[in-house]
């Protein structure tokens, strides 16, 4: 650490040493990612776009540090550690502050006037109360008391309000596949070929893999089944992958929907975690519209109500005061009817009654699908409904949500040029679509693009959403 560093020290001076030391706290729980979105440019206007995010988080596939990057490229605008130490504080990175400006950070007058509120400056930095301070207001109690109001218990069978329990056996009774049970960990390992990941078309059970796991196919009792095994992220510690099993056990427990993924049961037996879901034989409505292992293209109908279902999923989860905080194509798994279901709820967290809006300490979800709002790491329902806009846009262009060889890269972008009149809606609309009718299509991309408003309040709440969609798919009908 270098004593010579002061407040009015340019960042881009700093050792490479110390930004490494630095990183070691950014870097984490994409720590980074909330002090860059709270970069300005002297213009009023966000210094680093959704855009720019994503570069950096290219970044951490190259093995880099993410932090290193942000320093280095907002260094050259000549900004100070001053302004540096002001974010991270503001932003409870206290250990980080501190190793920076240690003496003024411990200085009752800095501590007194910057810290916010509630955060304790006279306390020792250490990385466990940092983290204290930010999960604080999510405590588990409060959310389970809030949401476990709109659920009337009938609907839920006796498993499924009891916390995880320590299971060892697989449930003696019928309702060890029908309902909500746990699983042995030996008995998950049997049906999976011991996790064989290789690709189920390679002759393995792997069906595919995501941020927080990967996911294979079995067969239990009969009954096909995906078992998604949680590995903890790289930084990631036993405790927040403890808490993501609990918070999706807790979750997928309360939400029984047609069109939400059933949860059938779970194993934590030995430190491993896995979730068994249904297994759902068209895979993700992000693969069927890429037509990945040569399926036949879904056609203008049957995307029709894939989206009406995903909008009457995620009205049920609103609704009940969840946001599902990663709506996108990929977690829009579809059965063998095609129904759609939403999965994966390990990133939601409940809203509770009163709290309309909450900011996380660890902003989650895919960037490429979050609105302005969620990128500063502000959890709202219209979050969602900005996600859910980009997953419209996919359904009518059949293009992925990101393609760094595409202009723009960004499919959210497209809106723009449409408005802007660079390009027609006709020149996005998927030439895969054989059955396409032109004005239902109009009416799901004015649909698209007001849930794409960038001011979270202009967005339709989900019932509008619903209507519109319920609209179009009775025109299809009648035509
Ligand atoms: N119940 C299921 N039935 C069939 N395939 C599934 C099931 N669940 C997941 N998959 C497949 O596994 C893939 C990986 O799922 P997973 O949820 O782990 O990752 P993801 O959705 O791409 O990203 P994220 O971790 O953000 O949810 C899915 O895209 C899908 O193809
Ligand atoms: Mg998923």
């Amino acid at each position: 650490m270098s004593k010579a560093v002061t407040t009015s020290t340019y960042v881009r001076n700093l050792s490479l040493g110390l930004i490494r030391q630095l990183a070691d706290f950014m870097d984490p729980q994409d720590g980074w990612k909330t002090i860059a979105t709270d970069i300005w440019k002297p213009s009023g206007e966000p210094r680093y776009t959704q855009f720019h995010i994503r570069r950096f988080e290219g970044i951490i596939q190259k093995g880099k540090s993410p932090t290193c990057e942000l320093l280095c490229d907002w260094g050259t605008t000549n900004c100070t550690v001053g302004e540096l130490t002001d974010l991270l504080v503001k932003h409870h990175f206290l250990a980080a502050a501190a190793l920076l400006l240690p003496d003024l950070i411990t200085s009752p007058s800095y501590s007194n006037s910057t810290l916010p509120i509630g955060a304790k400056s006279t306390e020792p930095y250490s990385e466990p109360q940092i983290k204290k301070q930010h999960t604080e207001p999510y405590s588990e109690p409060q959310i389970k008391e809030e949401n476990a109001e709109p659920y009337s218990e009938p609907q839920l069978k006796k498993e499924h309000v009891s916390p995880v329990c320590e299971s060892t056996h697989p449930k003696q009774n019928d309702d060890n596949v029908t309902g909500y049970g746990s699983v042995s960990l030996t008995e998950l390992q049997r049906i999976t070929n011991n996790f064989d990941d290789r690709p189920v078309a390679e002759g393995g059970n792997k069906l595919g893999e995501g941020g927080f796991g990967v996911v294979f196919q079995g067969n239990l009792n009969g009954k096909m089944v995906a078992v998604k095994k949680l590995t903890a992220l790289l930084e990631a510690s036993i405790q927040e992958l403890e808490g993501q099993f609990d918070q999706e056990i807790k979750t997928m427990a309360k939400c029984q929907h047609e069109n939400i993924l059933q949860l059938l049961g779970y194993s934590n037996d030995g430190g491993h975690y896995c979730l068994v879901y249904t297994y759902m034989p068209n895979g993700s409505l992000l693969d069927r519209l890429a037509c990945l292992n040569d399926t036949p293209p879904l056609s203008w109908h049957m995307r029709c109500n894939i989206a009406l279902g995903t909008a009457t999923g995620l009205k049920y989860l609103h609704d009940n005061g969840q946001v599902h905080r990663d709506i996108k194509s990929a977690n829009i798994l579809l059965d063998d009817a095609f129904v759609s279901k939403i999965s994966d709820f390990g990133l939601a967290r409940a809203t509770g009654q009163y709290a309309k809006t909450m900011m996380t300490e660890r902003i989650v979800g895919t960037t490429a699908y979050m609105a302005p709002e969620a990128l500063r790491g502000e959890v709202t329902i219209k979050s969602d409904i900005f996600s859910f806009g980009v997953v419209l846009l996919e359904i009518i262009s059949g293009l992925p949500p990101v393609d760094e060889e595409r202009n723009p890269p960004l499919l959210l972008d497209i809106k723009e040029e449409i408005e802007e009149e660079e390009k027609t809606l006709e020149e996005y609309i998927d030439t895969k679509l054989e059955d396409v009718e032109s004005t239902s299509l109009e009416k799901m991309y004015k649909t698209a693009s007001h849930c794409l408003h960038q001011m979270k309040n202009k967005r339709p709440d989900i019932s509008t959403v619903l209507h519109d969609l319920k609209c179009i798919v009775n025109t299809l009908s009648c035509t």
